[in-house]
Protein backbone atom coordinates (compact mmCIF):
# COMPACT_ATOMS: atom_id res chain seq x y z
CA UNK A 1 0.00 0.00 0.00
CA UNK A 2 0.93 3.06 -0.79
CA UNK A 3 2.11 5.49 2.05
CA UNK A 4 -0.14 8.61 0.96
CA UNK A 5 -2.82 6.55 0.53
CA UNK A 6 -2.44 5.25 4.12
CA UNK A 7 -2.30 8.95 5.40
CA UNK A 8 -5.67 9.89 3.84
CA UNK A 9 -7.20 6.73 5.68
CA UNK A 10 -5.76 7.08 8.71
CA UNK A 11 -6.97 11.00 9.04
CA UNK A 12 -10.33 10.69 10.69
CA UNK A 13 -13.22 13.39 10.65
CA UNK A 14 -12.72 14.05 14.66
CA UNK A 15 -16.17 14.53 16.27
CA UNK A 16 -16.75 13.98 19.97
CA UNK A 17 -20.02 14.05 19.93
CA UNK A 18 -21.90 10.67 20.27
CA UNK A 19 -25.82 10.80 19.81
CA UNK A 20 -27.38 10.60 23.28
CA UNK A 21 -30.19 8.03 22.82
CA UNK A 22 -31.84 9.88 25.85
CA UNK A 23 -32.40 12.73 23.53
CA UNK A 24 -32.33 16.41 23.93
CA UNK A 25 -33.51 19.63 24.99
CA UNK A 26 -33.47 22.67 22.65
CA UNK A 27 -34.54 26.61 23.37
CA UNK A 28 -34.05 29.96 23.39
CA UNK A 29 -33.27 32.20 26.40
CA UNK A 30 -35.76 35.06 24.93
CA UNK A 31 -37.04 36.55 27.83
CA UNK A 32 -36.07 39.59 29.36
CA UNK A 33 -32.48 40.91 29.41
CA UNK A 34 -29.14 38.74 30.79
CA UNK A 35 -30.80 38.69 34.58
CA UNK A 36 -33.99 36.75 33.52
CA UNK A 37 -32.18 34.84 30.99
CA UNK A 38 -29.84 33.42 33.94
CA UNK A 39 -33.15 32.76 35.77
CA UNK A 40 -34.40 30.64 32.88
CA UNK A 41 -30.98 29.00 32.20
CA UNK A 42 -30.31 27.63 36.00
CA UNK A 43 -34.14 26.58 35.87
CA UNK A 44 -33.50 24.71 32.78
CA UNK A 45 -30.62 22.97 33.92
CA UNK A 46 -32.71 21.07 36.26
CA UNK A 47 -35.31 19.84 33.87
CA UNK A 48 -32.77 18.59 31.53
CA UNK A 49 -31.29 16.56 34.31
CA UNK A 50 -34.66 15.52 35.76
CA UNK A 51 -35.04 14.22 32.49
CA UNK A 52 -32.09 12.87 31.79
CA UNK A 53 -31.60 14.65 28.30
CA UNK A 54 -28.27 16.44 27.34
CA UNK A 55 -28.70 20.14 27.56
CA UNK A 56 -28.14 22.10 24.24
CA UNK A 57 -26.90 24.85 26.05
CA UNK A 58 -28.24 28.29 24.31
CA UNK A 59 -26.05 31.13 23.42
CA UNK A 60 -27.41 34.12 25.27
CA UNK A 61 -29.63 36.87 23.94
CA UNK A 62 -28.11 40.56 23.47
CA UNK A 63 -29.33 42.38 20.33
CA UNK A 64 -27.44 38.88 18.49
CA UNK A 65 -26.48 35.34 19.69
CA UNK A 66 -23.77 35.26 22.44
CA UNK A 67 -22.27 31.87 22.84
CA UNK A 68 -22.31 31.03 25.99
CA UNK A 69 -18.45 30.09 26.26
CA UNK A 70 -17.73 33.78 25.63
CA UNK A 71 -19.22 34.75 29.16
CA UNK A 72 -18.35 31.44 30.90
CA UNK A 73 -16.55 27.99 31.07
CA UNK A 74 -18.29 26.06 29.36
CA UNK A 75 -16.52 22.60 30.74
CA UNK A 76 -17.96 23.60 34.19
CA UNK A 77 -21.86 22.41 32.75
CA UNK A 78 -20.23 19.07 32.16
CA UNK A 79 -19.92 18.61 36.05
CA UNK A 80 -23.60 19.08 36.44
CA UNK A 81 -24.67 17.08 33.57
CA UNK A 82 -24.46 16.25 30.21
CA UNK A 83 -24.11 19.25 27.86
CA UNK A 84 -23.43 20.66 24.40
CA UNK A 85 -23.49 24.59 22.95
CA UNK A 86 -25.89 24.97 20.73
CA UNK A 87 -23.84 25.57 17.77
CA UNK A 88 -21.77 22.56 18.18
CA UNK A 89 -25.03 20.54 18.20
CA UNK A 90 -26.50 22.28 14.92
CA UNK A 91 -22.89 21.37 13.47
CA UNK A 92 -23.10 18.03 14.76
CA UNK A 93 -25.72 16.21 15.88
CA UNK A 94 -29.15 18.21 13.70
CA UNK A 95 -27.74 17.10 10.66
CA UNK A 96 -28.53 13.36 11.46
CA UNK A 97 -30.68 13.72 13.73
CA UNK A 98 -32.54 16.57 13.98
CA UNK A 99 -33.17 17.11 10.02
CA UNK A 100 -34.91 19.93 8.91
CA UNK A 101 -38.22 18.15 7.22
CA UNK A 102 -38.86 17.24 11.08
CA UNK A 103 -38.13 19.85 13.45
CA UNK A 104 -41.20 19.95 16.08
CA UNK A 105 -41.65 22.99 18.02
CA UNK A 106 -43.29 22.38 21.76
CA UNK A 107 -45.04 25.27 23.42
CA UNK A 108 -47.44 25.39 26.56
CA UNK A 109 -51.07 24.82 25.46
CA UNK A 110 -54.35 23.41 26.83
CA UNK A 111 -55.70 23.68 22.99
CA UNK A 112 -54.42 20.59 20.98
CA UNK A 113 -53.61 22.31 17.84
CA UNK A 114 -52.15 25.62 18.32
CA UNK A 115 -49.65 26.44 16.31
CA UNK A 116 -46.19 26.67 18.36
CA UNK A 117 -44.77 29.82 16.36
CA UNK A 118 -41.92 29.20 17.46
CA UNK A 119 -40.02 31.62 14.80
CA UNK A 120 -42.64 34.31 15.57
CA UNK A 121 -41.55 37.30 17.33
CA UNK A 122 -38.32 39.10 18.42
CA UNK A 123 -35.71 37.86 19.77
CA UNK A 124 -37.27 34.16 18.53
CA UNK A 125 -36.74 34.18 15.05
CA UNK A 126 -33.70 35.83 15.19
CA UNK A 127 -32.21 33.50 17.47
CA UNK A 128 -33.13 30.32 15.62
CA UNK A 129 -32.79 31.76 12.15
CA UNK A 130 -28.93 32.75 13.55
CA UNK A 131 -28.48 29.16 14.66
CA UNK A 132 -29.71 27.77 11.05
CA UNK A 133 -32.58 26.40 11.64
CA UNK A 134 -35.04 27.95 8.92
CA UNK A 135 -38.22 26.92 9.73
CA UNK A 136 -40.01 24.54 12.24
CA UNK A 137 -42.18 21.83 10.78
CA UNK A 138 -44.87 20.77 13.43
CA UNK A 139 -46.21 21.80 16.60
CA UNK A 140 -46.48 19.85 19.81
CA UNK A 141 -48.56 20.83 22.76
CA UNK A 142 -48.48 19.76 25.98
CA UNK A 143 -50.07 21.42 29.00
CA UNK A 144 -47.90 19.79 31.72
CA UNK A 145 -45.99 21.61 33.84
CA UNK A 146 -41.80 21.70 34.03
CA UNK A 147 -41.55 20.23 37.35
CA UNK A 148 -43.97 17.50 36.28
CA UNK A 149 -40.40 15.42 35.35
CA UNK A 150 -42.48 11.80 35.39
CA UNK A 151 -45.03 12.75 32.68
CA UNK A 152 -42.81 14.43 30.26
CA UNK A 153 -40.88 10.90 30.18
CA UNK A 154 -43.88 8.90 29.44
CA UNK A 155 -45.30 11.55 27.39
CA UNK A 156 -42.37 12.65 25.05
CA UNK A 157 -39.84 9.45 25.31
CA UNK A 158 -36.81 10.11 23.67
CA UNK A 159 -36.83 7.24 21.39
CA UNK A 160 -40.13 8.95 20.04
CA UNK A 161 -39.36 12.46 20.76
CA UNK A 162 -35.36 12.55 20.51
CA UNK A 163 -35.40 16.58 20.28
CA UNK A 164 -37.51 18.53 23.16
CA UNK A 165 -37.04 22.53 21.56
CA UNK A 166 -39.15 24.82 22.78
CA UNK A 167 -39.59 28.38 22.14
CA UNK A 168 -38.82 29.85 25.70
CA UNK A 169 -36.94 27.77 28.42
CA UNK A 170 -38.59 24.87 29.68
CA UNK A 171 -38.30 27.09 33.11
CA UNK A 172 -40.00 29.41 35.36
CA UNK A 173 -39.26 33.19 36.38
CA UNK A 174 -38.36 34.04 38.56
CA UNK A 175 -35.95 31.30 39.35
CA UNK A 176 -37.41 28.34 42.04
CA UNK A 177 -35.47 27.95 45.40
CA UNK A 178 -33.40 24.54 44.73
CA UNK A 179 -32.62 25.79 41.37
CA UNK A 180 -30.44 28.67 42.62
CA UNK A 181 -27.79 26.70 43.68
CA UNK A 182 -27.32 25.43 39.64
CA UNK A 183 -24.53 29.14 39.55
CA UNK A 184 -22.45 26.61 41.01
CA UNK A 185 -21.57 25.61 37.81
CA UNK A 186 -21.95 28.87 35.83
CA UNK A 187 -18.17 29.99 36.29
CA UNK A 188 -16.73 33.62 34.85
CA UNK A 189 -14.97 32.53 31.18
CA UNK A 190 -10.56 33.47 31.38
CA UNK A 191 -11.27 36.64 29.32
CA UNK A 192 -14.17 38.19 31.47
CA UNK A 193 -11.63 37.52 34.67
CA UNK A 194 -8.65 39.03 33.20
CA UNK A 195 -10.64 41.94 31.57
CA UNK A 196 -12.46 42.53 34.85
CA UNK A 197 -9.23 41.93 37.00
CA UNK A 198 -7.45 44.69 35.49
CA UNK A 199 -10.32 47.21 35.36
CA UNK A 200 -10.65 46.33 39.21
CA UNK A 201 -6.56 47.62 39.53
CA UNK A 202 -7.28 50.27 37.39
CA UNK A 203 -10.21 51.82 39.37
CA UNK A 204 -8.92 50.57 43.01
CA UNK A 205 -5.69 49.72 42.78
CA UNK A 206 -6.69 46.44 44.47
CA UNK A 207 -7.97 48.10 47.64
CA UNK A 208 -11.23 46.61 49.00
CA UNK A 209 -14.41 48.01 47.17
CA UNK A 210 -18.12 47.99 47.70
CA UNK A 211 -20.58 47.23 45.00
CA UNK A 212 -24.13 48.64 44.44
CA UNK A 213 -26.40 48.59 41.87
CA UNK A 214 -28.89 51.30 41.77
CA UNK A 215 -32.08 50.03 39.45
CA UNK A 216 -33.58 53.45 38.74
CA UNK A 217 -34.59 53.64 35.12
CA UNK A 218 -38.55 54.95 34.11
CA UNK A 219 -39.22 51.51 33.32
CA UNK A 220 -38.89 50.41 36.85
CA UNK A 221 -40.27 53.34 38.54
CA UNK A 222 -43.42 52.76 36.48
CA UNK A 223 -43.01 48.93 37.10
CA UNK A 224 -42.92 49.45 41.30
CA UNK A 225 -45.38 51.73 41.29
CA UNK A 226 -47.91 49.85 43.03
CA UNK A 227 -46.35 46.91 44.95
CA UNK A 228 -46.99 47.49 48.17
CA UNK A 229 -48.48 44.65 50.04
CA UNK A 230 -47.58 41.98 47.32
CA UNK A 231 -46.73 38.84 48.57
CA UNK A 232 -43.84 38.49 45.92
CA UNK A 233 -42.78 40.57 42.87
CA UNK A 234 -40.26 39.29 40.17
CA UNK A 235 -36.83 38.27 42.12
CA UNK A 236 -37.83 39.18 45.32
CA UNK A 237 -38.49 35.70 47.13
CA UNK A 238 -34.47 35.94 46.91
CA UNK A 239 -34.76 38.02 50.21
CA UNK A 240 -38.63 37.81 51.40
CA UNK A 241 -38.37 33.94 51.43
CA UNK A 242 -37.51 33.30 54.65
CA UNK A 243 -39.10 36.30 56.21
CA UNK A 244 -42.66 36.86 56.80
CA UNK A 245 -42.28 40.41 54.80
CA UNK A 246 -43.68 41.66 51.86
CA UNK A 247 -42.85 43.84 48.55
CA UNK A 248 -42.97 47.46 49.67
CA UNK A 249 -42.17 50.42 47.47
CA UNK A 250 -38.71 51.01 48.96
CA UNK A 251 -37.65 47.60 48.23
CA UNK A 252 -38.46 47.85 44.63
CA UNK A 253 -37.61 51.65 44.39
CA UNK A 254 -35.68 52.71 46.98
CA UNK A 255 -35.73 56.48 47.38
CA UNK A 256 -32.28 58.85 47.75
CA UNK A 257 -32.22 58.72 51.17
CA UNK A 258 -32.89 55.03 51.78
CA UNK A 259 -29.58 54.17 49.39
CA UNK A 260 -27.36 57.30 51.59
CA UNK A 261 -28.74 55.70 54.95
CA UNK A 262 -28.24 52.15 54.10
CA UNK A 263 -24.76 53.10 52.59
CA UNK A 264 -23.64 55.36 55.69
CA UNK A 265 -24.80 52.01 57.61
CA UNK A 266 -22.74 49.28 55.30
CA UNK A 267 -19.71 51.64 54.64
CA UNK A 268 -19.49 52.95 58.67
CA UNK A 269 -20.91 50.70 60.97
CA UNK A 270 -20.49 47.50 59.12
CA UNK A 271 -17.19 48.21 57.57
CA UNK A 272 -16.12 50.85 59.91
CA UNK A 273 -15.07 53.26 57.21
CA UNK A 274 -12.40 50.84 55.93
CA UNK A 275 -13.34 50.53 52.59
CA UNK A 276 -13.95 54.07 50.37
CA UNK A 277 -14.15 52.44 47.20
CA UNK A 278 -17.45 52.31 45.61
CA UNK A 279 -18.78 51.24 42.37
CA UNK A 280 -22.08 51.46 41.03
CA UNK A 281 -23.84 49.71 38.83
CA UNK A 282 -27.23 51.59 37.14
CA UNK A 283 -29.53 51.80 34.01
CA UNK A 284 -30.10 55.02 34.93
CA UNK A 285 -28.45 57.12 37.40
CA UNK A 286 -25.31 56.64 39.22
CA UNK A 287 -26.42 59.20 42.21
CA UNK A 288 -22.35 60.12 42.41
CA UNK A 289 -22.65 63.39 43.56
CA UNK A 290 -25.19 62.89 46.17
CA UNK A 291 -23.22 60.05 47.44
CA UNK A 292 -19.87 62.28 47.34
CA UNK A 293 -21.50 64.66 49.06
CA UNK A 294 -23.20 63.22 51.91
CA UNK A 295 -20.20 60.92 52.69
CA UNK A 296 -18.31 64.64 52.36
CA UNK A 297 -20.13 65.60 55.60
CA UNK A 298 -19.32 62.92 57.24
CA UNK A 299 -15.26 62.94 56.85
CA UNK A 300 -15.27 60.20 54.30
CA UNK A 301 -13.98 60.99 51.04
CA UNK A 302 -14.62 58.49 48.82
CA UNK A 303 -13.76 57.12 45.20
CA UNK A 304 -16.81 56.25 43.41
CA UNK A 305 -16.46 54.45 39.98
CA UNK A 306 -19.27 54.35 37.38
CA UNK A 307 -17.74 52.20 34.62
CA UNK A 308 -20.68 51.79 32.57
CA UNK A 309 -19.50 49.14 30.52
CA UNK A 310 -20.73 48.12 27.23
CA UNK A 311 -21.63 44.69 28.69
CA UNK A 312 -23.47 44.48 31.25
CA UNK A 313 -21.69 41.04 32.09
CA UNK A 314 -18.37 43.13 32.68
CA UNK A 315 -20.87 45.22 35.90
CA UNK A 316 -22.24 41.76 36.90
CA UNK A 317 -18.49 40.19 37.30
CA UNK A 318 -17.49 43.10 39.28
CA UNK A 319 -20.27 43.54 41.36
CA UNK A 320 -19.46 40.04 42.39
CA UNK A 321 -15.94 40.10 43.23
CA UNK A 322 -16.38 43.13 45.45
CA UNK A 323 -16.19 43.02 49.20
CA UNK A 324 -19.20 44.21 49.84
CA UNK A 325 -22.74 44.38 47.89
CA UNK A 326 -26.05 45.62 48.03
CA UNK A 327 -28.16 45.24 45.48
CA UNK A 328 -31.62 45.39 44.26
CA UNK A 329 -33.98 42.64 46.08
CA UNK A 330 -36.51 42.41 43.33
CA UNK A 331 -34.26 42.41 40.51
CA UNK A 332 -33.27 39.50 38.43
CA UNK A 333 -29.90 41.45 37.70
CA UNK A 334 -28.68 41.77 41.16
CA UNK A 335 -30.09 37.93 41.81
CA UNK A 336 -26.93 37.01 39.76
CA UNK A 337 -24.79 38.89 41.19
CA UNK A 338 -26.18 37.48 44.86
CA UNK A 339 -26.43 33.51 43.59
CA UNK A 340 -22.59 33.77 42.51
CA UNK A 341 -21.47 35.84 45.99
CA UNK A 342 -23.21 33.23 47.97
CA UNK A 343 -21.78 30.61 46.59
CA UNK A 344 -18.28 32.05 47.53
CA UNK A 345 -19.19 33.10 50.77
CA UNK A 346 -19.09 36.97 50.29
CA UNK A 347 -21.52 39.09 52.42
CA UNK A 348 -24.63 40.77 50.48
CA UNK A 349 -27.41 43.04 51.37
CA UNK A 350 -30.29 44.60 49.65
CA UNK A 351 -32.20 47.78 49.72
CA UNK A 352 -34.76 48.49 51.91
CA UNK A 353 -34.57 45.06 53.75
CA UNK A 354 -32.97 44.43 56.81
C1 LIG B 1 -29.07 8.82 31.42
O1 LIG B 1 -28.59 8.97 30.11
C2 LIG B 1 -27.29 8.44 29.90
C3 LIG B 1 -26.82 8.82 28.49
O2 LIG B 1 -27.76 8.50 27.52
C4 LIG B 1 -27.31 6.95 30.15
O3 LIG B 1 -26.02 6.42 29.98
C5 LIG B 1 -27.80 6.68 31.56
O4 LIG B 1 -27.94 5.29 31.77
C6 LIG B 1 -29.14 7.36 31.81
N1 LIG B 1 -29.50 7.24 33.21
C7 LIG B 1 -30.67 6.78 33.60
C8 LIG B 1 -30.90 6.73 35.07
O5 LIG B 1 -31.54 6.43 32.82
Amino acid sequence: MKLSYLFISIIPVISTYQFDPNGYVIFCLCMGRFGNQADHFLGSMSFAKNLNRTLVVPPFRTFKNVPYSEWFKFEELDKYHRVISAEDFMTFIAPEYWKEDNRIGFCWSYEPIQDCRMKEGNPMQNFWTELGVDKFTKSVNFPLSFSDYELWKSKFPADKYPVLAFRGAPASYPIKKDDRINQRYIVWSDSIISEVDSLIKKFFDDEKYIGIHLRNGIDWSNACRDVDGYDNYMSSPQCLDDSNKKVTKELCFPSVELVLQKLEYVLLEKLNGNVKNVYVATDKNPMIQEIKEYFIQRDLELNIIHHDPWLPIIDLAILAKSDFFIGNCVSSFSAFVVRDRNINKKPSAFWGFD
